[in-house]
Formats: structure tokens, C-alpha cells, sequence
């Protein structure tokens, strides 16, 4: 590791032990972090955030010993997820002791668990001598930071981010809740939900429609991930790019900034004539772009984001599922 991230962390970790907040990177997206049983550290993720206080945190650890100090109560199947996929995108709902914050967890007697698959983020951890509850390092709303720069355009100066590049999966963690009878996806991720079913059987989907007064992961409720632009998703078919040249021209004729998402294969089609962003050539790259790929949107000041459709198998089911929730108005 470099010097200068050394320090950084080093930095960092004396900043948690003090009761503040350090943004740094993941595998998936940056982490706003605090001190997890620090009660006061943690209420300072929610205003630095504007994130509503019964939206639960995940506490990330850096040992898969350190998951004792949050539960008494790790079933067989969580094991065999830990054992699969830690280090790793998947977060774990457990029953969580008392010693675990409500603020924390949202009030919810259940808390959310990872270890995550990044050096920077482990060595934190560790140095720290604590654990890190952490949501993703954006303002609500706006979609999640994937590079350092990301993270210091939403918080300025107000905020101490250690810079650790470009995150790899650029989607945030698969969220599973093993407390009911048959386990449930709260929020797709960077694990596809087919590697889950065959380490332990079905699971049950998540809510496509939340139902606001049941909701287990009111995280899920709220717009997400959204760009200023307003987004247009075109879907797959033979014509989606003949389609996606049309809508673009249209809204070009009304004079509006007009923005293209496209794979990298397809950009040649749009990039003479308007905006245009591409985002990779397989799932794999187009997940680890696609937040910044609209957070670019906002930099360019785009107002209308013309998409394509990607194919719905493994990542593509969640790179999907977060294109329409940037696209919704609620
Ligand atoms: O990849 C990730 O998961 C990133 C990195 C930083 O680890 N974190 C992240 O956190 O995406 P956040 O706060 O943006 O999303 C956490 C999701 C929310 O939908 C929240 O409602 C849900 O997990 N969640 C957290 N604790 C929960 C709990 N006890 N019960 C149900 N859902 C919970
Ligand atoms: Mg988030």
C-alpha cells in the first residue's frame, strides 16, 4: 500500500476513535463511516447525509470474529453465506444485541453486517479498533460514489475521504435478511441473487412495489440514485437504438441538453451528434461505471438522459433495477 494512504488511514482512524466521520472506499461504493457504538458519532451520519433516522445503517467489520460483538445469534445458512462471500458485496440482517445502538440500526431490533472486500477499507476497520457502521458516501437521493472525487463533490471540505481511486463493482452490497423463516433479498447487489440460491436454496424477492408500512428496508422506499437530467430508459429490442436516436433528436428539436448511456459498442451510433457517455462492454464494467456515468450527466448539466436497456442475467438484473429507480419520480 502507498505511503500516502497509510497515512491516510492512519489519519482516518483516529478521526472514528475521536467520534467523526472518514468517507473511504469499498469494493462496491465509498462508505460514510462512524465509530458504530458511538451514538452521537453515528447521528452525524444522518444530518451530514439528510438521510431519515428509521433508514438503518451497515455496520462493517474487519474479522469475521468481530460479528460476535454485534449478534448472539449467527444461523447455519448465515454461515454458509459467510464462508462463500465474505470478504465480499453481501450484507447480512442478523438479531442484534443490546449493546448495538438503536440510532444505529434504525431502531430496528435486527442489524445489518459486512465485511467488506477492500485493504483500505479492512486496515481502517482494524486501526480503528471499532467497528464502522457506514451507508453509502452520497447525499440521499443523489446516486452512490464510486471514486474519491465523487465523494468530495458532495461534501466539500466537511468530510476527511481517504482517496482510494475507483471503487471495483461500483453496485452496493446485496442486502439478505436471514431473521424470517425463508430469507429474503431486501436490495439487489453486487452478489446476483442465482449465487445466493445456489449456496442455500430459494430465496424470496425482494419488493418490487414497497409497501411503505411494512417495510423492512426503508431504504428501498425513497428515490434513489437519481441525476438531475430527467432519464429515459429505451427497452431492449431490435430498434432500441434506432429508438434512442429518435427520442434523442426530439428532445434536441425542443432545445433541451441531450445525454446518451450507451455500451461502448453502440456510442460510435450517437457520439457525433449528441452527448455521449459509454459505460463498458459487458455487465461486469457497466455496473462498476454506471453511478458515474450519471453522476457525469450532472457535471455535463444534461437535461434529458436517453438510456439503453441492458440484458436482465446476473448484474444486469441490478444494474436495471437502479436505471429504473434513477428514472422514478418518487
Ligand atoms: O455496498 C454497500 O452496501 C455500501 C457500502 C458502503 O458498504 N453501503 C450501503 O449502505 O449501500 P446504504 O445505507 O446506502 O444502504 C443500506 C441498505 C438500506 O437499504 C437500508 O435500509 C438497509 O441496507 N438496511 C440496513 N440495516 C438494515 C436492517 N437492520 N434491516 C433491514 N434493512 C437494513
Ligand atoms: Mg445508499
Amino acid at each position: 500500500m502507498k505511503r500516502e494512504i497509510e497515512n491516510q488511514i492512519q489519519n482516518a482512524a483516529k478521526l472514528i476513535q475521536n467520534g467523526e466521520l472518514v468517507a473511504f472506499p469499498t469494493e462496491t461504493v465509498y462508505g460514510l463511516g462512524a465509530d458504530a457504538f458511538n451514538t452521537r458519532a453515528v447521528e452525524k451520519i444522518y444530518q451530514m447525509k439528510g438521510r431519515p433516522s428509521n433508514n438503518p445503517l451497515i455496520v462493517h467489520i474487519a474479522d469475521k470474529d468481530d460479528l460476535k460483538n454485534l449478534t448472539d445469534n449467527v444461523p447455519p445458512i448465515a454461515k454458509v453465506l459467510i464462508d462463500r462471500f465474505w470478504p465480499g458485496p453481501l450484507t447480512l440482517i442478523l438479531k442484534k444485541r443490546s449493546e448495538v445502538p438503536n440510532i444505529t440500526t434504525g431502531g430496528n431490533d435486527t442489524v445489518a453486517v459486512r465485511m467488506p472486500d477492500n485493504s483500505i477499507a479492512l486496515e481502517l476497520i482494524r486501526r480503528s479498533k471499532t467497528l464502522i457502521a457506514a451507508p453509502s458516501a452520497n447525499i440521499s437521493g443523489k446516486p452512490s460514489a464510486t471514486h474519491h472525487d465523487h465523494v468530495k463533490r458532495y461534501f466539500g471540505d466537511k468530510v476527511f475521504v481517504i482517496e482510494g481511486g475507483s471503487t471495483q463493482i461500483g453496485l452496493e452490497s446485496t442486502v439478505v435478511d436471514l431473521t424470517t423463516d425463508i430469507p429474503k433479498i431486501l436490495r439487489l447487489g453486487g452478489i446476483p441473487k442465482e449465487l445466493i440460491e445456489h449456496e442455500i436454496g430459494k430465496v424470496e424477492d425482494f419488493e418490487k412495489i414497497p409497501n411503505l408500512e411494512s417495510l423492512k428496508s426503508p431504504g428501498m422506499a425513497y428515490k434513489h440514485y437519481a441525476p438531475e437530467a430527467s432519464l429515459i430508459i429505451v427497452p431492449l429490442g431490435e430498434s432500441m437504438l434506432d429508438k434512442m436516436f429518435q427520442i434523442a433528436e426530439k428532445y434536441k428539436a425542443e432545445g433541451k441538453k441531450v445525454g446518451i448511456i450507451t455500451q461502448d459498442k453502440n456510442s460510435t451510433f450517437f457520439k457525433d451528434r449528441f452527448e455521449t457517455i459509454s459505460i463498458g462492454k459487458d455487465l461486469v464494467e457497466i455496473a462498476r461505471n454506471l453511478y458515474a456515468a450519471l453522476i457525469k450527466s450532472d457535471l455535463l448539466q444534461i437535461d434529458t438522459l436517453i438510456v439503453e436497456s441492458f440484458e436482465e442475467k446476473g448484474l444486469g438484473v441490478t444494474i436495471m433495477e437502479r436505471l429504473r429507480k434513477a428514472a422514478s419520480k418518487i
